[in-house]
């Protein structure tokens, strides 16, 4: 192996939980687990990623024990006996094959609409019933009831995975999502203490982050996810100065969390213009906390042309990406659709099998499993 991938290839202890390198899957929902419960294929599914090298899988996103959380079908929960039987044996076989796991814990928000399956006559949750900026409400706005009650769900939840034997959890809190949608200032309008100022946009998350460590064991890891861009406009952001981004990740820092997952479409972009390092690299500059980045690491179009229709890609050098690792810009990267296409990546990358890798075509998305 040539010296530039060593980093990439080096353990991580993520205060106490030892990683073999540094290589995450990223969450993908895969919407094959009917009536919530993962289907039969879901463990070699998870499995086969671990053999093929990686060190820490983020589930795909697992619905939150709430009324509203889901917004898409065939997305698994925690509820059922069956799917809990399912995480487990999924956990096991991951463990066997030397990765760690997080769940991914997600609540919709506003992304869900009446009609929508388990029960159609609930409406999305939001801050203030909007979806998105400068829209209508549209959608049920949350009472300070609601806040508590999710807070204690996504708590409860966090318990629940540990109880099943994750290694933490993945609180979502990107693109444009429940979470989100509180961090976004255009859409969340709200006049008391989770709506207005930065911190209390922030409080929502705070509370669900601090709660969930609460509940759970030192040794049990609760993190989030985070991105300045929302599915519902691609150049939104929470905090655009140095200083309002700083305070936003120092909040989630106070609160707790034991990682930050920093969402860029495309891992190579500077955060502002005159400091050569990423998302997830000011993350990690601001916080010293764990952190995580991803985007198109491996491939030549980001993931937002794949839901467009342009869903062919081809392998692309990732010389930046050892280049970021050895500089420490952040901790550890994230792939989503190369893992799907090709479970072996990070064995290939390793023995030098680079000309051996599959590219991600959305064609085949049925057959990545
Ligand atoms: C099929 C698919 C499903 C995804 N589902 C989720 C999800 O459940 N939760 C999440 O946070 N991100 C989700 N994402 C975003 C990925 O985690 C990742 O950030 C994105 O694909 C960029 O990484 P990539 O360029 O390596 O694919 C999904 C992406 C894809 C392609």
């Amino acid at each position: 192996m040539n010296d530039q991938k060593n980093m990439l290839f080096s353990a991580y202890n993520m205060n106490g939980l030892k990683l073999r390198n540094r290589i995450v899957m990223a969450p993908m929902t895969r919407e094959f687990s009917p009536n919530g419960v993962p289907n039969d294929y879901a463990p070699t599914y998870y499995s086969k990623r671990a053999a093929g090298g990686v060190g820490l899988i983020i589930t795909e996103g697992v619905e939150i024990s709430h009324k509203a959380s889901s917004g898409y079908p065939n997305c698994p929960n925690l509820q059922s006996e069956q799917s809990k039987k399912m995480w487990e044996k999924i956990i096991n076989e991951v463990h066997k094959n030397h990765s760690s796991i997080f769940c991914q814990l997600w609540h919709c928000g506003g992304v869900r609409k009446l009609g929508m399956p388990p029960d159609p006559k609930i409406p999305g949750f939001t801050p203030s019933g909007l979806v998105k900026e400068g829209g209508k409400k549209v959608a049920y706005e949350m009472t300070l009831e609601d806040i508590q009650e999710l807070i204690q769900i996504y708590a409860n939840d966090a318990k629940i995975c540990q109880e099943l034997g994750f290694d933490g959890v993945e609180i979502h809190g990107a693109h444009g999502y429940l979470i989100d949608q509180f961090f976004w200032e255009q859409i969340n309008l709200r006049e008391d203490n989770y709506g207005g100022s930065l911190e209390n946009r922030a409080r929502f998350a705070s509370e669900i982050i601090s709660n969930s460590k609460q509940i759970t064991s030192d040794s049990f890891k609760v993190g989030i996810r985070i991105s300045q861009w929302k599915q519902q406009n691609y150049d939104a952001k929470i905090a655009s100065s140095k200083k309002g981004l700083a305070n936003f990740f120092n909040i989630l820092k106070d609160a707790g969390a034991d990682f930050l997952h920093c969402s860029n479409r495309r891992y190579w972009e500077n955060e502002f213009s005159d400091e050569s390092i990423n998302l997830a690299g000011y993350a990690k500059k601001i916080t010293g906390l764990p952190s995580i980045s991803v985007g198109s690491v491996g491939l030549n179009k980001d993931f937002t042309k794949t839901f467009g229709g342009d869903h062919e890609t081809q392998t692309a050098d990732i010389s930046t990406l050892y280049k970021k690792l050895n500089n420490n810009e952040f901790d550890l990267i994230a792939l989503g659709r190369i893992l799907l296409s090709d479970p072996n990546w990070a064995n290939k990358i390793k023995d030098g099998k680079e000309s051996s890798i599959v590219p991600y075509d959305k064609s085949f998305a049925e057959n990545y499993i």
